[in-house]
């Protein structure tokens, strides 16, 4: 007997009527209308059953501290750093632990499975190091988090700054990162890049570095990240975040650059809420939009990415776990409103994600990982629209959360009381 079989489920996909297996912690099988007898049956309702959301690229250590020690005024990003520097000193490692978890929390009932932190490793105390990894081992019965030694101040830039990384990395930090857009010189930036992944190589490691995170179109260090990447044999393994000065460079170069970075085989991270915000500050009108040039990269056939960054913190005031609020303002900020564009955008947030996090058993195949989302969605494209509500959350077939429907009881003058799911689908 089974364990658990859903029917009448819709999947990413499109395919219809589908019904999935679940037995112990795997995807015994997937197919249209299977009648199994199993111990729990969940009819889908036509609704749809998604692999889990990946946030590849958050900042736990900072996260939910919005406010300390005071807001970020200019909304800059290097206000940002400065503030996260302040805060730095007054940090105790059971905060940062017990905001993290709240945080957890909330990603979890949103369905949201697997993150990629990056964690501060500029203080020789790693103090943020020694957290995260408690926070890791505490979640790791019901959450993915991979770590990612973060240089904030600049490898280079910090006195001990490449000590104390390799120090994180003995102490079980998974994933090199890095700065480059930060440090001194664009020479310096480039230094740093060829180090930390030569590092990289050595240690056996992936890389997932901050890229450019700048509206300068002349930080051009992904250049470097991609030519790094294929001297070193990493391709497919290295990551560029962020890489917002891509938006404002020359059409020509870029032109050169795409297929440069599709050759080592280097994924790409967005972060649509928080490149928005950030980029484009020291403009007047027109403010640039400061994201990268997501469909241009896709097209290119790089794999492209949406991250959170942050939530709650010196850099960002909002924000709750939702990767679907992620991928609804990605459609916006690269103007991917086709219905491909849009479900382009969900990808970026579960399979992507998936890849560039090199995610084991992810997806809805037999043999993979039973981890799932049902939706209060029809399909991908009206569960980015509506952000559509997580009804159930299952991880390796256990049920981690479930969520009310959205529903409106309307009681109108004149009119019969009715409900609104605001479920009306576009005519194709
Ligand atoms: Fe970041």
């Amino acid at each position: 007997m089974l364990d658990l079989l859903i029917t009448n489920a819709t999947l990413p996909d499109g395919r219809t009527g589908m019904s999935l297996a679940v037995q112990g912690d795997r995807i015994a099988d997937v197919a249209p209308g299977l009648q199994v007898p199993a111990r729990e049956t969940v009819d889908a309702h036509g609704q749809l059953l998604a692999p889990p959301f990946c946030d590849p690229h958050f900042h736990m250590d900072a996260t939910l501290s919005y406010g300390l020690p005071r807001v970020n005024e200019s909304g800059t990003l290097l206000e940002g750093i400065a503030l996260w520097g302040e805060l730095k000193p007054q940090l105790k490692a059971e905060d940062i632990v017990g905001r993290a978890l709240a945080y957890c929390d909330w990603a979890v009932a949103r369905g949201l499975l697997a993150i990629r932190s990056h964690v501060d490793t500029s203080d020789p105390s790693l103090l943020p190091v020694e957290a995260m990894l408690e926070v890791k081992q505490r979640v790791a019965p019901y959450l993915d988090l991979q770590l990612v030694a973060f240089p904030q101040d600049g490898v280079l830039r910090t006195k001990g700054g490449m000590e104390s990384l390799k120090k994180a990395l003995d102490m079980g930090v998974d994933i090199v990162g890095g700065i480059p857009h930060f440090e001194r010189t664009m020479a310096q930036g480039a230094e740093s890049v060829k180090l930390l992944c030569e590092l990289a190589a050595q240690h056996g490691k992936l890389v997932d570095m901050h890229c450019d995170e700048t509206d300068d179109p002349l930080s051009r260090h992904i250049e470097t990240l991609a030519f790094e990447a294929q001297r070193l044999g990493l391709q497919g393994r290295v990551n560029g975040s962020h890489c917002t000065s891509m938006h404002s460079m020359d059409n020509y170069y870029v032109s050169k650059l795409l297929p440069l970075v599709a050759e080592s085989g280097v994924s790409v991270v967005a972060n649509p809420l928080i490149n928005i915000t950030l980029q484009g500050r020291h403009d007047t009108y027109p403010k640039r939009r400061g994201m990268t040039r997501v469909p241009e990269l896709m097209a290119a056939g790089v794999t492209v990415a949406f991250g959170h960054d942050c939530v709650m913190d010196p850099w960002y005031g909002m924000g709750s776990g939702d990767m679907l609020e992620v991928a609804h303002m990605g459609v916006h900020v690269a103007q991917m409103t086709s219905q491909a564009g849009i479900r382009a955008c969900f990808d970026a947030v579960t399979t992507n994600a998936a890849k560039v996090m090199h995610l084991e058993g992810y997806g809805l195949a037999k043999g993979c990982d039973a981890s799932f989302v049902l939706l209060q969605a029809g399909d991908v494209v009206e569960a980015v629209r509506l952000r559509a509500t997580r009804l159930h959350v299952w991880r390796r077939g256990k049920k981690l959360a479930s969520t009310a429907p959205d529903v409106a009881n309307l009681t109108l003058p004149g009119r019969p009381p009715t409900t609104d799911f605001r479920r009306a689908r576009p005519a194709r």
